[in-house]
């Protein structure tokens, strides 16, 4: 029978395969254990698609993202494919997809789970009970900005060129999503740009300040230079409730985040595009680590960034908030138990590899249902 609900899922390369095959089981057991079916489709993507299509990213395979609408992605790249002229890059298959789904607004949560306070290089009273969202515009700025590209100027001088640029629209729509977030969590949201020293920063500025007086004044919003948004985060990350900035502050202000946490392999996200007359989205979710070429084909690596980033397709591309929680609880429920991967592993927990961290989930999850 057609489940009506539909999943595009895109592994790609390094760990992305073992983290998906986890994240496919719990697929599977939402159909099985919650009657919550789905028409799961899959393809190749990065490295793996240029090696069988000379290309990071197949135009069927765009095609299909974009009539599927909801894309799981695990990650791309690795050391085969570093030296590769930039248009063939791994990289490029997923800033296509992000660039061609219009998926302009990329939510980053932070979230430091109680049994994990102890993993984070930060002091435990500085991360217990993190709970923020950096909103990260991903669609424009630096990464697709025009004029860019390396050219000879003679006298064996070349000269590399990107351009960060902003529109009106391209900041109101992603500030928007930033408030309503907000109004659904502690109601304040912080901007980031750097208005002491870029004209697109002062854009920036100028056009959250007035989409915040015309429609979100019920929410606070204060102004930071991305900067001392970098140092606020390892400081005071519990000052911060969203967090919205552009393509490339929100890089690398994400990884920033990710270590209160404990480990990039905790971190989710999902990529939205705007939504059609009947309320929805086009929507892409990936773990926020890469393909961690160092640990993969050895199963070590955590499955749970993947994992939660279901929970974040079943809450925003499929309205399943309760599922959502479900996984998240049984996410939360493993870790208490004291079960770690590699990268989470802290003394006197268990170390289980890939495999045996789903196995865990899925018994928790059975013990919830
Ligand atoms: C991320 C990654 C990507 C980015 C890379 C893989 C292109 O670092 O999603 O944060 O720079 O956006
Ligand atoms: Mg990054």
């Amino acid at each position: 029978m057609a489940a009506n609900r539909q999943i595009l899922l895109l592994p790609g390369d390094g760990i992305g395969p073992e983290v998906m095959a986890e994240t496919r089981r719990v697929i599977d057991w939402l159909g099985k254990k919650r009657g919550v079916r789905f028409d799961i489709a899959e393809d190749i993507v990065g490295g793996a698609a240029l090696d069988a299509h000379g290309t990071p990213l197949h135009d069927k395979t765009m095609a299909k993202a974009k009539a599927i609408g909801c894309v799981l992605f695990g990650a791309v790249g690795g050391p085969k494919w570093d030296n590769l002229p930039f248009a063939q890059k791994p990289e490029r298959g997923l800033l296509r997809l992000r660039k061609e789904m219009d998926l302009f607004a990329n939510l980053r949560p932070a979230v430091c789970f109680d049994a994990l306070v102890g993993a984070s290089t930060l002091k435990p009273e500085v991360v217990q009970g993190l709970d923020i969202i950096i909103l990260r515009e991903l669609t424009g700025g630096l990464y697709f900005g025009e004029p860019r590209g390396i050219t000879d100027i003679g006298n064996g001088q070349r000269r590399g060129v990107n351009t960060q640029v902003y529109t009106t629209s391209e900041i109101r729509r992603v500030a928007e999503v930033g408030f309503e977030l907000a109004r659904k969590r502690r109601r304040k949201v912080t901007s980031l740009e750097k208005a002491n020293v870029m004209e697109s920063g002062v854009l920036w500025r100028e056009e959250v300040t007035k989409l915040h007086r015309e429609k979100f004044s019920d929410v606070a919003l204060e102004h930071m230079y991305a900067d001392n948004g970098a140092m606020q985060l390892v400081r005071n990350p519990k000052q911060f409730d969203v967090m919205v900035t552009d393509n490339l502050f929100g890089d690398i202000l994400s990884d920033v985040a990710a270590m209160l946490t404990g480990s990039l392999g905790m971190l989710p996200s999902a990529s939205l595009g705007a939504a059609d007359a009947t309320g929805r989205r086009l929507a892409l979710y990936e773990p926020v680590h890469g393909s961690a070429p160092d640990i993969a084909g050895k199963g070590v690596a955590n499955p749970l960034a993947m994992i939660l980033s279901l929970a974040m397709a079943l809450r925003y591309s499929f309205d399943l908030p309760d599922n959502a929680d479900a996984v998240e609880n049984g996410v939360r429920a493993v870790l208490a138990e004291g079960v770690r991967t590699g990268d989470i592993m802290q003394p006197g927990a268990t170390k289980v590899s890939t495999r045996a961290m789903g196995d865990r989930l899925l018994a928790a999850l059975d013990r919830a249902a």
